[in-house]
């Protein structure tokens, strides 16, 4: 959603301004803008309109300047428009805005300014209110104006009368900060910046952050001197390119192999789990007696997969909520509830709120974060990081991957710790799960079979995915893949469900991928797929070699794992299925429209 970039220094801001908005293009938007400091005009100039950083470059190739501030905007309150994009200028002061003003109709009509706005947006309503506020102070006007918003915020905010200056604050809404030789930079995530230096800081909430081309100097909201907690990066991000690829999707989906090997091998020593590097006590696992798995769309469909293996393997119930919906719902939390939060961004607002409400009920918080320093992982009690690096592409892949292998050491360790597995039984898992990267490659290495078999679905409007076990989570995954890239709607079913009422949309054609890897169960499973292809469905199927007789038309057969573990290979070959539909239908895979990467907004 909506990104914010700032720089201040020697250079021209202009092209450090539009090269950190490219980089925030990922996160997804609808209009951009920049407002740049002009020595002579001694005002800050302003540059917006809706569609893509390229179209703003052209409006701007002769603004000069040194100091800015820059946006992407997701809209929210307000269409999508010129005159709704950032930054917004009110009077004295300019400001761009990540997050939502809850009570900007209230403020709006304190103020008496309708007649003066110039946009429909929340946004403008904090400039207005900085500029009234301030009467020579900046910091203390940036106090008294946030004192008086409710919701989230992260502010870059510049004055007319102060040049070669920003302000930064916030409130949930991050905003991290760097410097180098060359100036000082703010962003709303270590995409944006993460070239300039290795070296980085997440300003504090509530806190007001003075940025020259010196540095940065914080103070709280009582004027007193704030340290931060310097963070090194670990990405790299001069690789994060495409790396020759035509999508971010392709790239990320092709990492898998490498990204699991390394999420897995730094937590294994001596062939079992070892969460020490991580600084995660066993006595967590050890302790609980249920877990309550929070996140999102694909973290949360990893959270289903861990319910299922801790469920199973360690006989501990696990409840697994949508964020959004967790607070509302009396969830049942006691001391001895382990509570897994899940999030590639770390961002996410929506888990982020969950997690807190969490540790205020008195659970033991955990996440699995894919970006270091995020705010999920600086709220939580423990964190384990995924090892997926950056992911750009909207549809998430990699996170994905890596998240359900830490859910696969989690459950050994919990096992082992509960002795529900002994050593020899977890140092089986835990080989089993080396293999998974092998598996996985093999799948990539037969990816032209894939895009051979998607052909037959570049016009279909409606598919439908039938699994049983962990099949069925596997292909809720699956399923929302292919929605969110391809446009077709799709819906995935536990088998034996289907013919409780959907079975009614299966007719001649209706294409319907049916996965097959769960030994135990294949034989129900066959009876669901032949229930389908009587009332004509055009099944495609994904099956595990084993598991393959001649029965099977369209299919493509899956390496060779444990039932537990099928489901890394499979979810690999839905999401190069997806993958293969959308970019032969000519869609904008990595941007699918209407989505953000990262969700900022509740
Ligand atoms: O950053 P998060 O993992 O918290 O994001 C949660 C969801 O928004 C995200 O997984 C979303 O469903 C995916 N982009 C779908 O591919």
């Amino acid at each position: 959603m909506c990104g914010i970039i700032g720089y201040t220094g020697y250079s021209e801001a202009r092209g450090i301004l539009l090269k950190g908005l490219k980089s925030l293009e990922y996160r997804g938007y609808d209009s951009a803008g920049i407002s740049v400091y002009h020595p002579d005009f001694k005002e800050c100039l302003t540059t917006k309109c809706k569609g893509r950083v390229e179209d703003l470059e052209k409006k701007t190739s002769d603004i000069k300047g040194n100091t800015g501030i820059g946006h992407t905007r997701w809209a929210t309150h307000g269409g999508v428009s010129d005159a709704n994009s950032h930054p917004h200028k009110f009077g004295n002061v300019t400001v761009v805005h990540n997050g939502i003003i809850e009570n900007y109709e209230t403020i709006k009509n304190t103020l008496n300014i309708a007649d003066k706005l110039k946009s429909e947006t929340d946004s403008e309503i904090a400039a207005a209110l900085i500029d009234r506020c301030f009467t020579g102070d900046p910091e203390e006007a940036i106090i008294s104006a946030v004192k008086k918003l409710s919701g989230t915020y992260a502010l870059a905010v510049m004055f007319d009368s102060i040049p070669d200056t920003i302000f930064a604050v916030r409130n949930v809404s991050p905003i991290v900060c760097c410097k180098n030789d060359d100036g000082a930079y703010i962003a709303s995530d270590i995409m944006a910046i993460g070239g300039y230096s290795e070296d980085y800081f997440v300003l504090p909430e509530f806190s007001v952050a003075k940025i020259t081309k010196d540095g940065f100097e914080i103070k709280d909201f009582r004027g007193g001197k704030m340290d931060v907690e310097m963070l090194k990066l670990d990405w790299d991000i001069k690789n994060s390119g495409k790396g020759g690829y035509p999508f971010y999707m392709e790239k990320e989906i092709m990492e898998q192999p490498q990204v699991i090997e390394k999420t897995v091998s730094s937590r294994v020593s001596a062939g079992m789990p070892d969460f020490s590097n991580d600084n995660v006590d066993d006595g967590i696992f050890e302790k609980c007696t249920a877990v309550s798995v929070i996140a999102c769309g694909t973290a949360m469909h990893a959270g289903l997969i861990g319910k299922q293996l801790i469920e199973s393997i360690c006989s501990v119930p696990v409840s697994v909520h949508m964020a959004s919906e967790f607070m509302y719902s009396n969830p049942i939390i006691t001391d001895d509830t382990l509570v897994i939060c899940v999030s590639q961004s770390g961002e996410t607002i929506d888990t982020l709120e969950a997690l807190k409400y969490a540790k205020s009920k008195g659970a033991d918080t955990l996440s699995i974060v894919n970006v270091r320093g995020s705010s999920i992982a600086r709220e939580s009690d423990h964190v384990i990081y995924t090892d997926a690096g950056p992911e750009i592409a909207v549809a998430s892949t990699k996170a994905y991957t890596t998240q359900v292998a830490v859910f696969y050491l989690i459950t050994a360790k919990m096992a082992y710790l509960k002795g529900k597995l002994n050593q020899e039984g977890v140092a089986d898992f835990i080989q089993e799960l080396k293999k998974v990267p092998a598996a996985v490659q093999s799948v990539l290495d037969r990816r032209n079979e894939i895009h051979h078999l998607s052909g037959s679905m570049l016009t279909a409007e409606h598919a439908f995915m039938i699994g049983r076990g962990l099949d069925y989570p596997a292909l809720l995954e699956a399923s929302l893949k292919l929605k969110e890239i391809s446009y077709i709607h799709s819906e995935a079913f536990a088998s034996g469900e289907l013919k409780h009422g959907t079975i009614a949309l299966i007719t001649g054609g209706t294409p319907v991928i049916a996965l097959v890897t769960q030994q135990y169960l294949v034989s129900k499973q066959m009876s669901n797929i032949r229930e389908v292809q009587s009332r004509g469905a055009d099944v495609i199927t994904f099956v595990r070699r084993s598991l393959k007789t001649e029965k099977f038309g369209n299919c493509f057969v899956l390496p060779e794992l444990e039932d537990e573990f099928m489901l890394i290979p499979a979810v690999v070959s839905l999401q190069l299925l997806a993958y293969y539909v959308s970019s032969d239908k000519g869609l904008d895979v990595d941007k699918p429209r209407n989505l953000a990467k990262v969700v900022t907004v509740e």
